[in-house]
């Protein structure tokens, strides 16, 4: 695997493949590599010649300091996960490399309601800056296909409009969310969790699982109530459990097609997110 942290040398290697047509497979991350993650260079390895995977933990995306400080970074073992897993090119700038100018959000496209609701009104500017930045690796890496893991369920449907509107020609895929063995959707924030709160984690799934087998049926509002009951009790704190339409988010009080329950809870400390299609 190639390890480069200079974005001209990163954009003159892709050129040169590119000149080569070889299909580019593109997973940006954070880093923090979980097998969720590994799943999705699985997934790109499959489709594409050439795997690049970047790591950067983009500051102008987190809204609490405190998380930012806190996000884990092992880089070391993030570098020899990829190798195992056969990644070509791992790019992993520093942050003056890629915000030359400064911490500067693009706030310039309007995506409505998918970065208002849910995520968006719990984390003021958090699309912003996500989209500011997959927009800029996008154009450093110019991929022909990404991926990226459905756990982000709200961060995919964002995505998925930006290249409709500005990289039409990349292909994109969502990728199934992996899970511990209790359920628990995979995420870097997960070894935060203390053994206790680890245990109770199940929960999350459960509750979420419980509203699938009920959704058709008039139990469901029931279980959605048992749901958020659940949720909100010590030590889960309930951000929001809602049932929306899954391609819009706006939010659904009868059955109908295409629907999504998606789930954001403090656990102790730390921040959880996850979602099930229904
Ligand atoms: O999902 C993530 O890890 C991040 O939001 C992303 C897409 C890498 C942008 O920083």
């Amino acid at each position: 695997m190639i390890l480069i942290k200079n974005s001209q040398t990163f954009t003159a290697l892709i050129k040169e493949e590119k000149a080569k047509k070889v299909k580019i497979g593109f997973v940006p991350t954070m880093g923090a590599l979980h097998a969720g993650h590994l799943s999705l260079i699985k997934f790109a390895r499959q489709k594409c010649e050439l795997v690049v995977c970047s790591i950067f933990v983009n500051p102008i995306q987190f809204n609490v300091a405190s998380d930012l400080a806190n996000y884990p970074r092992p880089i070391e073992n993030d570098i020899q996960l990829l190798v195992q897993e056969g990644c070509d090119i791992l790019f992993h700038p520093e942050v003056d490399e890629i915000y030359v100018n400064g911490l500067v959000k693009d706030s310039s496209s309007n995506f409505g309601n998918l970065t208002h609701l849910l995520e968006g009104a719990i984390r003021p500017g958090h699309f912003d800056g996500v989209v500011t930045i997959v927009k800029k690796l996008f154009q450093l890496c110019e991929p022909d296909e990404v991926f990226f893991g459905q756990k982000d369920y709200q961060q995919c449907l964002v995505i998925e409009t930006l290249i409709q509107r500005n990289f039409p020609n990349i292909v994109f895929n969502i990728c199934p969310i992996l899970r511990e063995e209790n359920g628990l959707a995979m995420s870097s924030r997960n070894i935060r969790l203390s053994a206790e709160e680890r245990k109770i984690s199940h929960h999350i799934y459960k509750v979420l699982k419980d509203l699938k087998d009920n959704w058709q049926t008039q139990h469901w509002e029931i279980a959605l109530k048992n749901a958020r009951h659940i949720l909100s009790e010590a030590p889960f704190k309930l951000e929001y459990l809602c049932v929306c339409n899954a391609k819009t988010l706006d939010s659904i009080d009868n059955f109908e097609d295409n629907a999504i329950a998606l789930v954001a809870v403090q656990l102790g400390n730390t921040r959880l997110i996850d979602n099930i299609l229904l």
